[in-house]
């Protein structure tokens, strides 16, 4: 046993060198972990990554829509964020006939540069610890109330550091699982620009197949600006808006990376849950995952039936088909990888170890006996509840009929006629959002297979009552042509398709309307059934583990005193720090560090719906025409390269700095080999995916034919 250990400390000391985990906060760098990042190889001093009075690099660092990432790469706020980041919002911008998402776009000039609806970005000002405070109010709760409590104190918090008329909005966020509360504030900016991106064919090159994976060859990268008014406040759009002059933008590196070179990355990770238990280890590769994924899987075939044979579809669903399938394709991964690396048994000698330490201590007596009696109360239910967010609620029109349950409470409760007319214009407003993304042809497939896979998956007596009996005077429930007929007449009998229907309505609203319609039965009667009769059981599981996450996380750093731990990821700034490096997959295999254009030839299918290349892209790249942005050492285009950093989601777009602090790339993804990363991040195979910036250059300059951005750009070549 005691050798064990030893071999276990041993190695742990030895992966240290290709171990690069770590999420850290920027205002505690220099308590933290500074030191090791020089050794490592940075050349900047503590207040260059991270100051408050004067401009350092993470205030260049913004939250980008919101789910990514950008960074400030000019004086008059140029902003690089991934290609993915902004493929909604292109995708609104398009038409078929004029169709940037598909051909690409630059702007010459800044009249030429495109408004995004709906886009906004955030720039972090300042930090407060607010533990104290809360812990406060928080204090000898139960479980429950905690939870409840909690709440509202941090909305309470939230709202005296916010100031709506300046666009200054801050967010608590509870860190080591609510052992710890600080308080970021942003300012919000919401005139941002399109001002280049690339043919999907090269921002997505690969599309599904390649996703989540390396080797990769994706020019995952676009351009936007950031305007405000003269005076440098944030706006909404207006034509007389000027481009931010921002308090600090990043230099970028042609110089180009080599195999150990110095990588860190600012950005926004959105979640990890690297201390979750044994036991929700196995509930997710148990029950989560694998129902996500098959559900998806049904969806995703249907969904892309139809885009396949008219252009039109593909526009209007290829925004929701690409987040649909990038977390498919990674909760597939991330099950198989949590088994291949045996995540539970080593979740389970962890908490072995600790419940060892913890013996004599009564204030984690219980803990994994409590864990066990949480999950057990829970777990029965828990894939009916997958089914109905991902499988029932993955119909768009059940989505939009679910939506429509608030306009009817409104209406039925006496006094509430004001709600109920808000409600209903909200409505109103939703349903045109709704119709704008409807494919109909698919949506009925879609709902008509979700039906099926419920009912044949879903324990009977959890389903909602009465509905699948209901459903027999279609035919035999074990057919799926039972499950289309029923749907085909529900989507030709229901008035929130049919525009003089809905418009009579909404003029003169009656619950008995909405009660009688096939559409709305049916959302709503899975929707109650679950809020009934299972919703207050989840409620109590959530708050049971979020506690019992407290207290073991308490637990764990009491156990390390001394020990720089970092918070899991929590959507809110950090950094990380590791090395450019190649690694061996399996036996006998090894990757190389960097991809180059010679490989991108090599995957070019003509006229594939995932392969294919535009024309003057195949002239450039066979002429070998790369200019100032070849890579000397390959004599090639390095178009992506890997580093050891510790990402997730929401670092979609972040910068890549070498030890100068310069641009050396934008962060897009994640290995598949490492799939488990949220929960275990490993040190041997997990790697960063990063578009090169010198490709990324090339795309604009060359390919693109817009010098006019390159040459904004502060360009270090030494
Ligand atoms: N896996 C990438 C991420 O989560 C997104 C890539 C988008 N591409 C795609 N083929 N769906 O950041």
């Amino acid at each position: 046993m005691k050798k064990i250990a030893l071999l276990l400390a041993l190695l742990l000391v030895l992966f240290r060198s290709y171990a690069d985990e770590g999420m850290w906060l920027p205002m505690l760098l220099g308590q933290q972990v500074y030191n090791d990042m020089v050794k490592k190889g940075l050349k900047l001093t503590k207040d260059q990554l991270y100051a408050i009075n004067k401009p350092s690099i993470k205030d260049a660092i913004v939250i980008f829509g919101n789910g990514c990432t950008g960074e400030i790469v000019s004086g008059q706020g140029l902003i690089f964020t991934n290609h993915h980041c902004g493929y909604d919002a292109v995708a609104s911008l398009s038409t078929v006939e004029h169709n940037y998402l598909h051909d690409g776009f630059y702007a010459h000039n800044f009249q030429e540069e495109l408004p995004g609806q709906g886009l906004s970005v955030r720039f972090l000002d300042s930090v407060v610890d607010v533990t104290a405070s809360v812990e406060a109010q928080l204090q000898g709760l139960s479980a429950a109330d905690r939870a409840a409590k909690q709440t509202q104190v941090l909305a309470d918090i939230a709202a005296r550091y916010s100031n709506p008329a300046i666009h200054v909005e801050a967010m608590v966020s509870p860190l080591f699982k609510g052992n710890q509360f600080i308080v970021f504030i942003y300012t919000r900016y919401t005139d941002i620009r399109l001002v280049g991106i690339p043919p999907e064919s090269v921002g997505k090159f690969g599309g599904d197949t390649d996703n989540w994976e390396w080797p990769r060859h994706t020019g995952d990268f676009s351009v936007w600006r950031v305007y405000a008014t003269h005076d440098g406040k944030p706006n909404d759009y207006d034509p007389s808006n000027i481009p931010l002059k921002p308090r600090y933008s990043l230099p970028v590196s042609l110089k180009g990376v080599k195999e150990g070179d110095y990588a860190m990355i600012f950005g926004y990770p959105g979640s990890t849950n690297r201390y979750e238990t044994s036991f929700g280890v196995k509930y997710e590769t148990d029950i989560f995952d694998p129902s996500i994924v098959s559900l998806r899987d049904a969806r995703l075939r249907l969904m892309m039936d139809r885009m396949k044979t008219d252009p039109a579809v593909r526009l209007k669903l290829a925004s929701s088909y690409a987040s649909i399938a990038n977390y498919w394709k990674f909760f597939d991964g991330e099950r198989k990888q949590l088994l291949k690396y045996d995540v539970y048994g080593q979740k389970k000698t962890f908490e072995d170890q600790f419940s060892a330490w913890a013996a004599s201590k009564p204030a984690y007596a219980s803990l994994f006996k409590d864990y066990a009696r949480a999950y057990a109360a829970w777990t029965p239910y828990a894939k009916g509840r997958v089914y109905l967010n991902e499988g029932i609620l993955g119909s768009t029109l059940m989505q939009f009929c679910a939506s429509l349950i608030q306009v009817e409470i409104a209406m039925v409760t006496p006094g509430k006629e004001a709600v109920a007319r808000q409600a209903l214009a909200a409505a109103d407003k939703a349903r045109a959002a709704f119709l704008k993304d409807e494919d109909m042809p698919s949506d009925m497939k879609i709902l008509a297979a979700m039906l099926q896979m419920y009912y044949t998956d879903i324990p009977h007596d959890q389903q909602p009552v009465g509905f699948f009996e209901g459903l027999k005077q279609y035919g035999d429930l074990k057919t799926a042509s039972t499950y289309q007929t029923y749907v085909s007449s529900v989507f030709s009998n229901t008035f929130v398709l049919n525009d003089t229907k809905w418009k009579a309505f909404v003029a003169n609203p009656d619950a008995t309307v909405l009660q009688g319609d096939p559409a709305y039965a049916a959302a709503a009667s899975f929707i109650r059934s679950y809020t009934q009769r299972y919703a207050p059981l989840y409620t109590q599981f959530n708050a049971s583990i979020n506690d019992l996450g407290r207290v073991y996380l308490k637990g764990v750093m009491e156990q390390n005193p001394g020990k720089p731990m970092y918070p899991d990821a929590t959507f809110t700034m950090r950094v990380t720090y590791g090395n450019v490096k190649s690694y061996n997959p399996r036996d006998a295999v090894h990757y190389d560090y960097a991809c180059t254009m010679k490989g991108v030839l090599e995957k070019y299918v003509p006229g594939d719906y995932e392969f294919d290349l535009p024309p003057k892209f195949l002239d450039l790249a066979r002429a070998h025409d790369y200019g100032v942005y070849k890579d000397l050492a390959k004599n090639d285009m390095v178009v992506t390269f890997i580093t050891t950093d510790d990402i997730t989601g929401g670092n979609s777009g972040s910068p890549v700095l070498n030890a100068q602090g310069e641009l050396i790339g934008l962060a897009f993804d994640g290995n598949y080999e490492a799939l488990s990363h949220k929960i275990a991040f490993d040190p041997v195979y997990n790697r960063t995916i990063c578009v090169d910036i010198r490709y990324v250059l090339w795309c604009i300059d060359k390919l693109g034919g817009a010098p006019n951005i390159v040459s904004e750009l502060n360009i270090k070549k030494v």
